[in-house]
């Protein structure tokens, strides 16, 4: 199978992100030098996907603590834990701020936030307490893969079990937006559960939807398949019902933002028209997620806080100019509606209601809900 693509590269202090905004037809990898261009990567988008967010936004912050540790003198808040503390928390704030429904970015800081406090409740050594929140930072970003690969195996099993497919290669799975290794630091969530029914000769397309206005299934999600020579086919947002009734779909597989303790998803909007057609069509709608997407403070879906992205965003559509003018390849944005166009409508994310999931998976299993009931109980896997 063709290489991944890779959404982070880093080499000692040095990292780069491939800029999301240019693919598919231009991938550039551009540097990120401060926790500023790592905020201002996550906000305008050239980075997303919930893991990726958090993996820049913890990368970034042990990048800042590595360059001040090559400082002579060391910088004024070295002094003691409590000084220390006084300069990494606006930090870890400052980057939270980022994108607001993904918790991934938020139970990131947090870690960070908690591991300082650990260790400067055992030591006055700020030198050794900025080491290891250098080496936390990176672990975070670190550990997205193999939770990745555990979630794919579980989900896929499940949906192989319940499924029990009659020969290989059978198995059609609809998802949306991207959950790749683009939005991850690799082998991706629902995408992961995709790659991994390929693997083991189970799947015969995947199914995803183009996922406007931002364009993560047509542009992202449509190139990390081809790269992995996955079969695929495309739709629109709004052919999802009439592909539930013309084409055998076995499952919905979907990533998540935020996952609230009932069971209760965020996740690109849009998810929630289709996961309203899979249970008109009783296909199962399955959730795919790390634990750090998972927000056991928050009771229900009516509490998560969703992103507004700027209207302009879903007046404008990004490509290349097409046929291209003797085979240039020219990055073209252009305006589709009136430009003075005044009511627009863009949330970022929806929420699923639990009673419309089939199953939620983490790195640690796969929740059902227990029958009769409308909601999960999430703690055997988290
Ligand atoms: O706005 P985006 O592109 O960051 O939204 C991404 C999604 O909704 C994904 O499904 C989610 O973050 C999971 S990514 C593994």
């Amino acid at each position: 199978m063709a290489a991944a693509l890779i959404s982070i590269r880093t080499e000692g202090d040095k990292i780069e992100i491939v800029n999301q905004l240019l693919l598919p037809h231009i991938t550039e990898y551009i540097p990120i030098d401060s926790v500023e261009e790592a905020h201002d990567a996550i906000k305008t988008m050239k980075i997303r996907g919930a893991p990726a967010i958090a993996s820049l936004a913890s990368l970034s912050f042990s990048q800042y603590f590595t360059r001040a540790l090559r400082q002579n003198p060391l910088p004024d808040y070295f002094a003691s834990p409590e000084a220390l503390k006084a300069h990494v928390q606006p930090i870890l704030d400052y980057l939270y701020t980022a994108r607001p429904t993904a918790v991934n970015l938020g139970n990131a800081t947090r870690r960070l936030t908690k591991k300082l406090e650990d260790l400067s409740a055992v030591t006055q050594d700020t030198r050794a307490i900025v080491e290891d929140l250098i080496v936390e930072g990176k672990l975070i970003a670190d550990e997205d893969v193999g939770r990745n690969k555990a979630m794919a195996k579980w989900g896929g099993d499940w949906l192989i079990n319940r499924v029990q497919p009659s020969s290989p290669k059978t198995l059609n799975v609809l998802t949306v937006c991207n959950t790749g290794s683009l939005a991850t630091s690799g082998y991706g969530t629902a995408l992961g559960l995709i790659t991994y029914l390929h693997e083991v000769g189970q799947l015969d397309k995947a199914y995803f939807t183009q996922t406007t206005p931002y364009h993560q299934g047509s542009r992202l999600t449509a190139l990390e398949l081809k790269t992995l020579q996955i079969p695929n086919v495309m739709i629109c947002d709004t052919m999802v019902g009439s592909l539930f009734q013309h084409y055998p779909i076995h499952a919905v597989a979907v990533g998540a933002d935020r996952i609230a303790k009932n069971g209760d998803t965020a996740n690109k909007i849009g998810t929630y028209n289709a996961a309203v057609l899979a249970a008109r069509h009783n296909i199962p709608f399955i959730v795919v997620a790390p634990i750090s997407t998972v927000d056991l403070d928050t009771e229900s879906g009516a509490q998560i806080p969703i992103e507004q992205r700027p209207p302009l965003e879903a007046c404008l559509v990004r490509g290349v100019v097409y046929p291209s003018e003797n085979g240039k390849v020219e990055q073209a944005q252009v305006m589709i509606t009136p430009t003075d166009l005044e009511g627009i409508y863009n949330p970022s994310f929806d929420v699923t209601p639990a009673d419309l999931i089939t199953a939620i998976v983490t790195e640690k299993g796969v929740a059902v809900k227990k029958d009769g009931e409308k909601t999960f109980d999430l703690t055997p896997i988290v």
